[in-house]
């Protein structure tokens, strides 16, 4: 039986960290664990590494960064656990704010020497955001670090959560003994393999053996852990639902140490899929008729299949390939003949998925981002927010005469969230500006433009840095004002462009009746 169709539980959840926190590694030493793999090193990767089955633009090659989503999908004792693929990018997270809507917790995972770093922050406040229990993982710590204590204080304060530690290290940052489980008071202790390449021994230990074995790390830890319980650090299930703490376990992703602990932890308090608020107070019961939410829609993944690809995330009910299922956009059936599980760059096809899990839905041109697909009863999900964009750019045919390609290709990036896309009458269907939250998605635009559509493009940046959404009656007043212009993103909705956060003032301030609206900020 294929994995997608194992009846038992789901757990679905998406890592967040900065890049080289140890993300691709701590996936290969998950999926080791769960011996979806035989060796680690098959599913992820950086260049240079063996089969890197997630990244597939030279682009990312070239900097080791992973742009598109693979959900990757494995067992773990009674459970099937999905893993979402977020970018590792904070200029992608507009893209990490739509994976965050197909998964049901995160990982934050933070370099131990590096403490919380920018992206880690930022991909946070994200998760945040949305309302998404996070699990913190301590990774590398077999190499020299900061203190677990000051690591504890600087969650608390930047990103204020109270970290709740399950395990706490038994020896300093670079003489990772093992873990104090402190639940049950018992000491894990560690074996190192060679590379980390296979399961890791793990030797469970009472206290008093612990004292025998690991002395004075053990008395440490055992201090810092009394420390932390005075300090109301322990884990509180309903108060980490809620979004006010975080469970915080110690690991070598590289070493396979602590990562079997973050899999029983997924298990146990990752919450399971639950019912899907829809608009207009519809819930969709999780065991009602089956409905998805499409997250994100990709194209031309691999030389070998040049198709469009629409991932949902299936909320209620049960998938069955071949169902004839209904567009909630159109009201028009649409056909699952052609459904598959996507892991990494292979595909199977998928004859059942439950509530959790991802699929996706090959040459489904009709869906975009933010849609629902449903039987039986209709829902219809809220769609996903885009963020406040802070670089604009023009963008035009390099050759003129590849235009209809240069039209088709900015409409499937259009579809596909890569940018926004923004035009009015005063610059002409063929010039159209592109909005991105972070430059990177324009390299993405000219590299995909190029590679796939074969219609190469300029791209010239505008002095613009601030968007706010406007109306009709906005636009009329605008059109006179100075160093300002309305355009129209394709969802039809008017965003009025600004120099800077000044500009806005001194316009709002002339024209206090006018509609500015702020979009969400990344990171807000
Ligand atoms: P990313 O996906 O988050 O970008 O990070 P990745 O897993 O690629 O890891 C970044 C670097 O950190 C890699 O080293 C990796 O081996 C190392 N690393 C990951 N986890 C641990 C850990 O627990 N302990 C130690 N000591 N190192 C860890 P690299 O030299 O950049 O790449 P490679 O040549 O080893 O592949």
């Amino acid at each position: 039986m294929a994995v997608h169709d194992d009846p038992r539980p789901r757990r679905t959840f998406a890592v967040i960290s900065h890049p080289d926190a140890g993300k691709s590694t701590l996936t290969e030493a998950l999926a080791l664990h769960a011996a979806v793999i035989s060796e680690a090193g098959a599913v992820h990767g950086k260049a240079g590494r063996r089969g890197t089955v997630s990244d597939w633009m030279e682009m990312e090659r070239a900097r080791g960064i992973s742009i598109t989503s693979a959900a990757l999908q494995f067992t773990y004792r009674d459970h099937v656990v999905n893993l979402v693929d977020t970018p590792g990018h904070s200029d992608f997270s507009e893209d990490t704010y739509r994976v965050l809507s197909a998964v049901d917790s995160a990982v934050m995972l933070v370099d131990a020497a590096k403490g919380l770093e920018p992206q880690t922050l930022k991909l946070f406040q994200v998760c945040a955001h949305r309302g998404i229990p996070v699990i913190t993982i301590i990774n590398k710590w077999d190499r020299p670090g900061l203190d677990p204590l000051e690591l504890m204080d600087s969650i608390e304060k930047q990103i204020k959560l109270k970290p709740t530690p399950l395990t706490w290290p038994v020896g300093v940052s670079g003489d990772f003994r093992g873990v104090l489980d402190r639940r049950s008071g018992g000491f894990i202790q560690f074996t190192r393999t060679a590379g980390g390449a296979t399961r890791a021994p793990e030797k469970h230990m009472d206290a008093d053996e612990a004292a025998e074995v690991a002395g004075e790390a053990w008395e440490s830890a055992t201090e810092e852990h009394e420390l932390l319980s005075a300090d109301d650090a322990d884990h509180d299930q309903t108060r980490f639902l809620a979004g006010e703490t975080t469970p915080v376990l110690f690991a070598s992703a590289l070493q396979n140490f602590g990562v079997a602990q973050l899999l029983e932890i997924l298990l146990e308090l990752a919450p399971p899929p639950s019912d899907s608020p829809g608009l207009d107070d519809v819930v969709r019961p999780v065991d009602g008729d089956f409905s998805a939410f499409v997250f994100k829609v990709q194209s031309g993944m691999d030389s070998a299949h040049r198709d469009r690809l629409a991932y949902a995330r299936v909320c209620s009910g049960v998938f069955e390939r071949g169902m004839v299922v209904t567009h909630a956009g159109t009201g028009r059936p649409f056909a699952t003949k052609y459904a598959q599980a996507v892991f990494g760059r292979e595909r199977s096809s998928v004859e059942l998925a439950l509530p959790g899990d991802v699929i996706g839905l090959v040459n489904a041109s009709s869906l975009r981002v933010g849609d629902t697909i449903y039987a039986g009863e209709p829902v219809r999900y809220p769609p996903i927010e885009s963020f406040a964009p802070e670089h604009f750019s023009t963008c035009r045919a390099a050759d003129t005469s590849r235009y209809k390609q240069f039209r088709s290709g900015i409409e499937q990036l259009d579809q596909e969230g890569v940018v926004q896309v923004l035009r009015s009458d005063l610059r002409g269907a063929q010039n159209p500006v592109l909005a991105a939250v972070g430059p990177m998605q324009f390299e993405v635009v000219v590299a995909r433009m190029e590679a796939e559509f074969k219609a190469p493009v300029k791209l010239e940046s505008l002095a613009y840095s601030v968007a706010r959404r406007t109306d009709a009656a906005g636009a009329e007043i605008l059109a006179g004002v100075r160093q300002v212009e309305v355009l129209e993103r394709s969802d039809g909705t008017l965003l009025a462009l600004f120099p800077d956060i000044w500009r806005v003032r001194s316009v709002t301030r002339d024209h206090p009746d006018l509609l500015l609206e702020a979009l969400p900020a990344s990171g807000s």
